[in-house]
């Protein structure tokens, strides 16, 4: 093996436009889901390997974040080499050294673990290939690992729009892992993404509690039949450059994500007063201005505003007049599609 000390990745989160939401074991989603992944909102994640001083556990690691050791992590990395360790067998003969950072501040109500597993299990693959001397990594293993850690970590690999899921209307959509999407128009080649910070606040429902809710959920099927239908119309939808069809949906599947948890058993609201003014204002714009903007959300309070560049300026004007006030301490993090993971091997 050529001498290696360390695999670095930076990988990004994304944003959904068909959204996961429910899943069965181990990581399997109940209907298929696409993204863009961003740019600035990325975890950088460096692995060293050591020898493995024989302490009789199985995984030996050391994890920091941010520099600190984080030990509550700890009982989530585990589960997450438990269950990629068929894929790397001989990086886990070692003790990982496993030190991660994120570009976006630690409370801003940023999901981080899209980037988070997807940049480790990038980091733990290549590591792999280096010690068995082979040339070629499958990204498709890495979008598998990822999606053992996070289900939305699997679209994390790539750069642009990924799906995950299988798809009744698309040939090689997989529920094991993400593809890119290869077809769309320049017009949505440059999609902005202005996340709003409505509440920093921790969730009060984790989303791994929200997919479990859709397990006996009265409308499920329902909505998985409709993700499936969603996921082909936008897929029509990114070929061209019709952008009030692209909002409709994609608002329409951000709505519907929060029905599913203001019906589920027990119900909740993650929405506040806030998302909702933003929401309103985002749609009197487009209506009265023309100006080609919508809005999606993730599990949480804070509203993603989607634009293409070409409109920036208007867009930028509006957020910082008239959204802004709606946000927490006025904050908001402008980000844009990316080009997906960048790996450096020292
Ligand atoms: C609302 O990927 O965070 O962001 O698989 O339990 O880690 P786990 O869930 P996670 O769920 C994300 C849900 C979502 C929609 C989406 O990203 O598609």
């Amino acid at each position: 093996m050529e001498k290696v000390s360390e695999i670095v990745c930076e990988s990004p989160s994304n944003i959904a436009l068909v959204k996961y939401w429910g899943k069965k074991p181990v990581q399997i989603p109940t209907n298929p889901s696409i993204s863009f992944s961003l740019t600035n909102c990325k975890t950088t994640t460096s692995v060293k390997l050591e020898d493995k001083k024989d302490s009789g556990n199985k995984f030996a690691f050391t994890f920091l974040f941010e520099g600190e050791p984080k030990p509550d992590f700890h009982p989530k990395i585990e589960k997450f080499l438990e269950r990629v360790a068929s894929f790397i067998p001989n990086v886990l003969q070692h003790h990982l050294i496993i030190d991660s950072k994120n570009s976006f501040p630690h409370s801003s109500g940023i999901a981080s673990s899209a980037s988070a597993m997807s940049a480790l299990s990038r980091c733990l693959y290549e590591w792999e290939i280096k010690l068995t001397n082979r040339e070629n990594l499958d990204i498709k293993v890495v979008s598998n690992m990822s999606r053992l850690g996070s289900g939305s970590a699997a679209r994390s690999v790539f750069g642009g729009f990924a799906m995950w899921g299988q798809s009744y209307h698309y040939q090689g959509s997989d529920n094991e892992f993400a593809i890119q999407v290869p077809d769309h128009s320049d017009f949505f080649s440059d999609l902005q993404d202005c996340v709003l910070l409505i509440d920093k606040g921790q969730k009060k429902v984790s989303s791994t509690v929200g997919h479990d809710l859709m397990n006996g959920h009265p409308f499920a099927e329902k909505r998985y039949d409709q993700a499936q239908e969603n996921l082909a119309k936008l897929l029509t939808i990114l070929k061209g450059d019709d952008f009030n069809e692209f909002a409709e949906l994609v608002e329409s599947e951000a709505l519907t994500l929060h029905a599913m948890m203001m019906t589920s058993s027990p119900s909740y609201i993650l929405f506040r007063p806030n998302t909702i003014a933003v929401i309103e204002k985002i749609r009197e714009k487009r209506a009265s201005d023309n100006l080609p903007i919508c809005f999606t959300l993730d599990a949480g309070a804070n509203v993603h505003v989607i634009f293409p560049k070409s409109v920036i300026n208007n867009a930028m004007d509006f957020i910082e007049r008239e959204l802004v006030g709606y946000c927490e301490n006025q904050a908001y993090i402008c980000d844009q599609i990316g080009t997906g993971q960048l790996v450096t091997i020292l």
